[in-house]
């Protein structure tokens, strides 16, 4: 049979990233061009910054993953780009350039979910088997995703209000560490204990999670420590905060896997990095396989987006040119 070749883009937050990938799961490349540096200054993504970077980037990701994977734009049977959800400058920008490749190669343009991405990037790694459970953990979203079927996806748990993510990078800020604050507080708990008490988070019998007051918890005792001038210890903080936080995720997942009679567990997002979840849901979930992507596709990059448009492709699961971008759009 011959190969299908895929380039896919990803510029949905502050990564301008374009992936080669052959027949959904050999990657040829996977360049991705981080924005991490410009908006540490500010603290956060600022939205007009992140969409003019990508501007500038966007062919420069193109022309190195064909120059990496040795092709030819002739030689690429589709391309897909993450319409959503997003940044909506971020987002036109990889959806324009994919359309506009797709327009004059006169191949077909794929529209892919940029969490459904993160999901597939674990095909990289091994064959699903259904039904699988995703724990979903980056800076916008916690889900927890059941799939009966490729590219069927039933969100049975969300937040309720904070993206994991979005915590550790709240946290990380009152701590005065960098932007984006989850490695940094990952490598800081490691230097301390829990000593701190915080809440355990949502403790009930749903599948959701929420993780606002834990991130109020933690704002709430910074203050008083400092205005009692106190010395603030960050690592048994950044610990204490971390504990509560995996172990909720845990216990969840935990939760949805006895109730839907998982086969397979899967971690994606940029979180699924973090060291102690990795290290604690193998250790947790030792009845069942966990799998956890390489840290470089835990964040976001576009070969996860290609393994997934290939998918789509096998489906015949293509976009005309009236595509529009999405920045909210549900999986
Ligand atoms: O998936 P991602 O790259 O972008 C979104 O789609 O949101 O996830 C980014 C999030 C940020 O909140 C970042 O702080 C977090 O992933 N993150 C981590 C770690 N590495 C990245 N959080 C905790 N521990 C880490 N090691
Ligand atoms: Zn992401």
């Amino acid at each position: 049979m011959k190969d299908i070749i895929v380039m896919a883009i990803e510029s949905s937050c502050d990564e301008t990233s374009c992936s080669i990938i052959k027949n959904g799961t050999e990657i040829m490349s996977n360049i991705v061009a981080s924005q991490i540096k410009s908006h540490k200054r500010f603290g956060g993504v600022v939205p007009e910054v992140a969409a003019r970077h990508h501007v500038e980037a966007i062919t420069y990701v193109i022309d190195q993953a064909l120059n990496e994977s040795e092709l030819k734009l002739e030689d690429i049977d589709a391309f897909s780009a993450t319409t959503g959800p997003g940044l909506v400058g971020s987002l036109l920008v990889g959806v324009n350039a994919a359309k506009t490749l797709s327009l004059t190669y006169n191949k077909p343009f794929i529209s892919t979910h940029h969490i459904a991405g993160h999901i597939y990037a674990n095909k990289f790694l091994t064959d699903f088997k259904f039904p699988l459970l995703t724990l979903v953990v980056s800076g916008g979203h916690t889900e927890l995703v059941l799939m009966k079927d490729e590219l069927n996806f039933e969100v049975i748990g969300e937040t309720l209000d904070d993206a994991v993510g979005e915590a550790y990078d709240k946290v990380a800020r009152v701590l005065d560490l960098p932007y984006p604050g989850g490695p940094h507080i990952d490598r800081l708990a490691k230097e301390g204990a829990p000593t701190y008490k915080l809440p355990t988070l949502m403790e009930d019998d749903t599948l959701n999670f929420s993780f606002s007051g834990i991130k109020s918890a933690v704002i709430n005792l910074v203050h008083n420590e400092t205005q009692r001038g106190n010395e603030l210890r960050k690592a048994d903080l950044a610990c204490s905060f971390q504990e509560k936080a995996v172990e909720l995720l845990i216990r969840k997942t935990k939760a949805a896997v006895e109730k839907y009679n998982i086969s397979q567990v899967l971690v994606a997002g940029g979180v699924a990095a973090n060291s102690r979840l990795r290290a604690l849901i193998t250790e947790e979930l030792n009845t069942i396989e966990v799998v956890l992507p390489p840290l470089s596709l835990c964040t976001d990059n576009a070969a996860m987006i290609g393994a997934c448009s290939y998918q789509q492709f096998i489906s015949e699961d293509f976009s005309n040119m009236e595509e529009r971008v999405r920045p909210s759009v549900d999986l």
